[in-house]
């Protein structure tokens, strides 16, 4: 094996680099191999676009495409993003046609036309002399990866990096780790002042359709209530949590709401539509429709209390925070770096032996190869038999579907 190709591609994801350097030191040092990193993922296949400081010139007439020595990555374990950059509009199969002045080409109906460049792209990986390509991805990236080697047969190796950890086939997904603290963290945040000032706090995290970091985040960040994705909540169950705590004289709530959970009768909430016809959706605004269907319930309560001569309890003071990016941007923890580190590394073995259209899991406490495929497999919670759904139910934990009093906390 002469020369690989590291690539990162959709979101950003604590550890990114740490695998990025776990893959180049274990192909220079172990394997003799010449690495190239691309730049904003498979973009670099197309693209002459670079990044300062990344790298030094491959020779290969692009600086999309940089050479990565051991003095390039030294020492960027620590450091959050990826010095690689990513792109999640980098489809192969789904290149955006463009004018001459470079706008995007429309259909009649004003929607990006796009075209399938993914022969060019293997043609040029052929062409560049890439033995293999280290596709450091989420379900997005390793599902092109597949695509190009089952249709092109483009040797690939996959290697799991998602903060949402919705890859099957391993126990692990480098940067999950770190958002769940960084939930964590902000739920001990949002705890004392919502104790101070008897308030109902929802934190909206990130994770898609999958309710990984919610779960995790809520159970070690104590919360009274965790959303899901994958179990449409009762805005009433929620709110029957909340006033049991309150006639307790527990007079603050925490929520955990996925940003992909939606209450039984409604939808999910998307607060952007994105114009690729590859990019997903942004989604968001989970946490502003639980705060209206609160303060709904409180307010059709305190009527009825008013229409029978009596006088309501004041109302219950809701307020939203949107986690966000901060889920995914800095420093990784040990854990997730120990993760990307390895399953980097692993990755280039597995290019050595010829094992391609699979990726590096962790598996039992150390990386181990499976088939793409089953990688791609759906991993959600179940919320009826996940472990943790569980626990969280033995202490009390709302998932929003029960209207009974929980026991309290
Ligand atoms: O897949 C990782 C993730 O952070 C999701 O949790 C989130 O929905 C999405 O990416 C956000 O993507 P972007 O930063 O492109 O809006």
């Amino acid at each position: 094996m002469k020369r690989i190709g590291i690539l990162t591609g959709g979101g950003d994801s604590p550890g990114l680099n740490a695998a990025i350097r776990g893959a180049t030191l274990a192909a220079i040092r172990k394997h003799g191999t010449e690495v190239i990193g691309l730049i904003d993922g498979f973009n670099a296949l197309f693209e002459d676009t670079g990044r300062p400081g990344v790298g030094t010139d491959s020779g290969l007439g692009s600086p999309a495409l940089v050479r990565l020595g051991e003095a390039e990555v030294q020492d960027i374990h620590a450091f959050g993003g990826t010095i690689l950059g990513t792109a999640n509009k980098g489809d192969p199969f789904q290149m955006i046609l463009r004018d001459e002045k470079g706008k995007p080409l429309r259909d009649a109906d004003g929607k990006v036309l796009t075209r399938d460049r993914s022969g060019e792209a293997a043609q040029r990986i052929k062409e560049l002399g890439l033995d293999a390509l280290i596709c450091i991805g989420g379900d997005g990236t390793l599902s092109l990866a597949r695509s190009m080697f089952e249709r092109h047969g483009v040797p690939v190796v996959g290697v799991p990096k998602t903060i949402d950890f919705d890859l099957a086939a391993t126990e692990a997904t480098f940067g999950f780790k770190t958002a769940v603290q960084v939930a964590s963290d902000a739920l001990d945040r949002l705890r004392t002042t919502a104790d101070s000032h008897d308030r109902v706090l929802i934190l909206e995290v990130m994770g898609r359709y999958a309710g990984w970091i919610a779960l995790h985040a809520g159970i070690a960040g104590g919360a009274h209530a965790i959303l899901l994705p994958e179990k449409p909540y009762d805005p009433k169950a929620v709110w029957k949590r909340i006033t049991t705590r309150f006639r307790r004289q527990r007079k603050f709530s925490l929520v955990v709401i996925s940003e992909g959970a939606r209450p039984i009768d409604g939808a999910i909430a998307v607060a952007e539509l994105r114009e690729h016809p590859a990019a997903h959706v942004v989604l968001g605004g989970a946490g502003t429709r639980l705060r209206a269907e609160i303060e709904g319930l409180y307010a059709a309560e305190a009527e009825a209390v008013i229409a029978a001569g009596g006088y309501p309890p004041d109302a219950p003071e809701v307020r939203v925070v949107v986690l966000g990016h901060i889920q995914r941007g800095g420093t990784p923890l040990a854990e997730d770096r120990i993760v990307a580190t390895a399953c980097g590394a692993f990755a280039v073995d597995l290019a050595a032996s010829g094992r391609f259209g699979t990726m590096a899991a962790w598996v039992a406490d150390g990386p181990a190869e499976v088939p793409l495929e089953a990688a791609l497999a759906p991993h959600f919670v179940d919320p009826e038999t996940t472990p943790l759904v569980r626990t969280a139910r033995a202490l009390g934990i709302s998932f929003g579907d029960q209207r009974e009093a929980d026991d309290d906390q």
